[in-house]
């Protein structure tokens, strides 16, 4: 299967990079590499990294660029929530949809995004404000609602039709609902690959003047929807490969899920309430 729409944050695999030796070699060199196609996070950006090279991926045209153009702020909300969820060993998500998801930490480390590739080989994805991380293999267990408008990345929409993800050991086993469950099983399907059901990164978003409703207001190929991902008091739930945290899941497909209205704890402290961020660390205002 090939990717669909120019997704690179959606589909991880070999690119037109993958095996050209010289231009791997000569990003080695550089100081900083704008990535402005999605290079493939498996293979290349790791090594590209080793060699020190920051890299930063940029991909919303100038209007999203400007709005949520990086602060020091919000690298400094989300170094604070990195403080909590990188030594936490559990986390714990809910909402009145019907979400109950438990998961252990601690075999992967976090990912970061602030915006910024400000140190040797830091990678970041501009703009963006998030924090999420990686479970513990085989340690996800309980049942995610996606309910209307929470979004489904690459598809770029809101879901109209809840959709029940039932998870055990670590695997999405069973997806139950309406068209849109309907439109995502079939789309996970064509793959043909067990791997892409695995629970990829968790997290929630920290970026104050991102936007649940910009994904309404550009047409697909216009953003890469990093208000959804980013957007403050948001839960992402994710699918898919976890080698970029250091796995050894390389599967294709991935998906972004960022969600409304849920609550999230680590190891038992609330850091997001009802999609509202609950620590006073992580928010600019209020
Ligand atoms: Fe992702």
């Amino acid at each position: 299967m090939q990717r669909m729409a120019g997704e690179s944050t959606a589909y991880y695999a070999p690119t037109a990079l993958t095996g050209n030796r010289a231009a791997i070699e000569a990003m080695k060199t550089a100081d900083l590499v704008i990535d402005l196609f999605g290079m493939y996070r498996g293979s290349e950006q790791e090594e590209i990294l080793a060699a020190g090279t920051r890299i930063i991926l940029v991909k919303e045209p100038p209007e999203v660029f400007m709005r949520l153009r990086p602060l020091e702020s919000d690298r400094t909300r989300v170094l604070a929530a990195h403080a909590r969820l990188g030594k936490a060993k559990t986390m714990h998500v809910q909402s009145a949809a019907g979400t109950d998801l438990k998961v252990a930490l601690g075999e992967y480390p976090c990912l970061i995004q602030y915006g910024f590739a400000d140190e040797p080989g830091r990678w970041d994805h501009c703009p963006s404000a998030f924090i999420a991380i990686w479970p513990t293999e085989g340690s996800a267990q309980g049942t995610v609602v996606l309910a209307p408008g929470d979004m489904i990345l690459p598809f770029k929409t809101y879901v109209q039709t809840p959709i029940r993800l039932s998870i055990r050991d670590g695997y999405v086993r069973e997806i139950a609902g309406g068209l849109d469950a309907r439109y995502l099983r079939d789309y996970m399907e064509s793959f043909r690959d067990p791997e892409g059901y695995a629970v990829s990164h968790l997290g929630w978003g920290l970026h104050e003047r991102a936007q649940w409703t910009a994904l309404g207001m550009y047409d697909k190929r216009q953003t890469n929807a990093m208000d959804a991902r980013s957007f403050a008091g948001n839960f992402m739930f994710s699918t898919g490969p976890n080698a970029e945290g250091g796995g050894t899941r390389h599967t294709p497909c991935h998906l972004d899920i960022p969600m409304q209205d849920c609550s999230v704890t680590v190891d038992g402290e609330p850091m997001v309430l009802e999609g509202r961020l609950v620590v006073a660390d992580q928010r600019s205002v209020g």
